[in-house]
């Protein structure tokens, strides 16, 4: 037997584990310390109550013959299928409840994709990345195009005319740099897409963190999208599912490749793939998108919102360069005296306890920056920032 030697091709581990490796190691050494996390974007705040009720309430639905449920559809229940499409109406954007596909969250899906497009393609990856685009696509032995994004072009890179791809990943608010795309950045990607007959996988797990009224929250705001996009969501970020595990793609009915439908290849896939999203998880994601789920869940994004604030305004008094923050939950900062991403990790870690993540774990040109997550709790993100300008000022 062979297995995959695309294996050999990746780094040696995972960003993130990395980064729990290194903590572990420093709680090893001094325990009993309180370290302020800031790294991976893990929620810090519980399920809203609206989830949490109809949670209980499908578990008791699972207690009786009456009311239990055995195998969930495939591409989700219908109920969320048309409560997740009449979400995208109330912003016009028309999509079928065909369209929705229940996922298990945008991390699993955003690998599982890749089932979509054959053998040796080529991937286009804008970077500072989110790590597991580049993973997926190595494990799946496809060729990687790292198109770097920098401070010139505010980490929003244009499309080149002379460069050829199968798969582009947009990710808008962007993780790790913030960034976010607008019409006009999000209409050429997708215009170049449709000429070269690419498919532009749109990661939107960050879509709930939009203030500014004209940035898209859907790749589907562009209309011509619909013959070259697929999009991912979660709600991990927006409801604080990271633990819950729930997620949905959309994939246009007009979306076809080489004589095939992509939707259809996807019901296909799904129907021999997988046994459906748990029925109790799917109740409690409705309630997600009720009236009162979604004034709850924005309670809680104003709550992390606020902890970008107080982050950002610690950077601003220290004067570092920075971006990210207003659209998205990280803050993308420039490490100060021109110190190394992972030795200013260090430096952190040791001088104050307060965790983040090395831009360089984002791809190459993501050395010489530094992500802070948002999403940790209000008392810690104070101490941390008030301990990194402490030090800072140094
Ligand atoms: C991150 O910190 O980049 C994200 O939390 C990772 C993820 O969503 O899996």
């Amino acid at each position: 037997m062979i297995p995959n030697m695309n294996y050999r091709n990746l780094k040696e581990s995972y960003l993130f584990y990395n980064i729990a490796q290194k903590t572990n190691t420093y709680l090893e050494a001094h325990p009993g310390t309180h370290l302020y996390r800031m790294g991976i974007g893990d929620v810090s705040l519980p399920l809203c109550d609206a989830v949490i009720q109809k949670l209980h309430e499908a578990v008791e639905d699972q207690a009786h013959k009456t009311t239990f449920h055995g195998y969930m559809p495939e591409c989700g229940d219908m109920e969320l299928r048309r409560t997740i499409a009449a979400y995208y109406h109330k912003r016009g954007v028309n999509i079928s409840n065909e369209e929705v596909f229940v996922s298990s969250g945008a991390s699993d899906e955003l690998g599982d994709i890749l089932d979509l497009f054959g053998k040796e393609k080529t991937v286009l990856i804008m970077e500072p990345a989110y790590p597991a685009y580049v993973d997926a696509n190595v494990i799946a032995g496809n060729t990687v195009i790292h198109i770097p994004a920098g401070e010139e072009n505010g980490f929003v890179p244009d499309p080149d005319p002379g460069i050829a791809a199968d798969v582009i990943y947009i990710c808008s608010p962007n993780n790790p740099t913030g960034a976010v795309f607008s019409r006009t950045a999000l209409q050429a990607w997708v215009d170049y897409a449709n000429k070269m007959n690419a498919v532009i996988l749109f990661d939107a797990a960050y879509e709930a963190f939009i203030e500014e009224d004209e940035i898209p929250h859907s790749i589907f705001e562009i209309p011509e999208a619909r013959t070259c996009a697929i999009e991912i969501c979660s709600l991990s970020k927006t409801a604080g599912f990271t633990g819950t595990r729930c997620g949905y793609t959309v994939i246009p009915k007009e979306l076809s490749r080489g004589g095939m439908n992509l939707n259809q290849m996807w019901v296909r896939n799904r129907t021999t793939k997988t046994n459906g999203v748990s029925y109790i998880i799917q109740k409690g994601a409705v309630a997600v998108f009720t009236e009162e789920g979604q004034r709850q869940i924005r309670h809680g994004i104003e709550i992390y919102k606020k902890n970008g604030a107080c982050l950002m305004e610690a950077l601003d008094r220290l004067g570092i360069w920075y971006c990210g923050g207003k659209n998205a939950p990280y803050i993308w900062m420039k490490c100060p005296n021109g110190m190394g991403s992972w030795e200013f990790f260090d430096y952190l870690l040791n001088e104050i306890q307060v965790v983040g993540t090395p831009g360089e774990g984002f791809g190459a040109c993501g050395e010489g920056y530094f992500r802070f997550s948002t999403f940790g709790s209000p008392e810690d993100t104070k101490e941390a920032a008030r301990r990194l300008e402490l030090l800072l000022q140094k």
